[in-house]
């Protein structure tokens, strides 16, 4: 069992497989990836060790993330890889959705139950600004395929004073007749964005006012349930969760570890290096992981929030994953 010192447990591992992407979201690549890591990215046997390692101390829960995850040829095998580990009970994907209508059903063959797509805009002409691709309706088409195919979806949007931030009479209208949950998520600063986090940041705040005088009800966190607080409503057929980084308490509910796609441990999302557990990796016996990963759990701090919401040593988040 992987827990802190705080009691806080960790089932969930949110895993990079990429740090590439092909997307240019103004507040996370605005000039479209760089080439400036080295692509040596974790392989599949390192992914199953990886994975071994973790299930034994009691992961249940694996999201994979990027980059754009779905720019790896062998994401297939890397959901199968998730998906057959010993207790593992849910597979999940945060993606950005350009291969969503083509690929979906590979990756739900594979194990898939759950999948998180970015749609900051309704509008493919706001869409298209933020995120410098034209393919709003494409990924909206992938979204009724995956619901279809009995896949839970979340839609992210990253809320922007200058973009779209008057767009949620729009979500709500689409919300009305679509069942996935859309999570409204706070600009988080990272070290690139530092500027546009100034300019952009909305509060959720006065969103989760409104939302409760307007009729919808918040639920109930169980004690696993992640960084959103959700609301729900009964003439909607989809809910809201509102991601309010900068909120009090944040993270003393934090259940999650993250790897980064080259193999380095992150205790927080900010504020550390990532701690290199490949060596590790290289067998296919996880013991060795297994005593590294309580040990390096000691040093979890209780909260990511250093003065003035600085961010550590996170570039922007397509390092990470989110
Ligand atoms: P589930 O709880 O599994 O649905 O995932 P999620 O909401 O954490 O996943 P997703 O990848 O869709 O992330 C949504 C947003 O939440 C992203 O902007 C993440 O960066 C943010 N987020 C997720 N976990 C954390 C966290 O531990 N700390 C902070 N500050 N932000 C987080
Ligand atoms: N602030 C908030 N959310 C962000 N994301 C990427 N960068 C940021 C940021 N600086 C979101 C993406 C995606 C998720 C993985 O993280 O929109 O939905
Ligand atoms: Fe790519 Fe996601 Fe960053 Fe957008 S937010 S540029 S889709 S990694």
């Amino acid at each position: 069992m992987l827990e802190d010192k705080f009691g806080r447990r960790f089932h969930y591992l949110r895993l990079s497989i990429t740090d590439v992407c092909n997307f240019k979201c103004n507040y996370c690549l605005p000039d479209g990836y760089a080439c400036d890591t080295d692509r040596d990215f974790l392989t599949l046997p390192e992914i199953k060790t990886l994975v071994n390692g973790f299930t034994s101390l009691g992961t249940s829960k694996i999201r994979i993330t990027g980059g754009e995850p779905s720019l790896r040829k062998d994401l297939p095998e890397i959901i199968q890889a998730c998906a057959s580990a010993k207790g593992v009970q849910h597979v999940a994907m945060t993606s950005n959705g350009y291969k969503l209508e083509s690929d979906i059903q590979k990756w739900v063959d594979a194990g898939l139950n759950s999948l998180n797509i970015s749609i900051d805009s309704l509008d493919p002409r706001m869409f298209a600004a933020i995120t410098g691709h034209n393919k709003l309706e494409a990924i909206l088409s992938g979204i009724d395929k995956a619901i279809a195919l009995g896949v839970k979806v979340k839609i992210n949007a990253v809320l922007m004073k200058q973009y779209n931030e008057q767009e949620l009479q729009n979500f709500l209208t689409w919300l009305k007749v679509t069942p996935v949950t859309l999570r409204l998520i706070e600009l988080m600063q990272t070290g690139d964005n530092v500027t546009f986090f100034k300019q952009n940041h909305v509060s959720g705040m006065p969103i989760k006012e409104q939302l409760l005088k307007d009729g919808w009800g918040q639920l109930i966190r169980d004690k696993a349930a992640g960084p959103a607080q959700e609301f729900f409503h009964p003439d909607y057929q989809g809910k809201i969760g509102l991601i309010m980084p900068y909120s009090k308490d944040f993270c003393a509910s934090c259940n999650r570890l993250r790897i980064s796609a080259t193999g380095k441990l992150h205790l927080c999302l900010f504020a550390d290096q990532g701690l290199d557990i490949r060596p590790a990796l290289q067998s296919a016996d996880s013991t060795e992981l297994q005593a590294q990963l309580i040990q390096l759990l000691g040093d979890k701090e209780a909260t990511h929030w250093l003065q003035d919401g600085f961010t550590g040593a996170t570039k922007h988040l397509a390092m990470l994953g989110g």
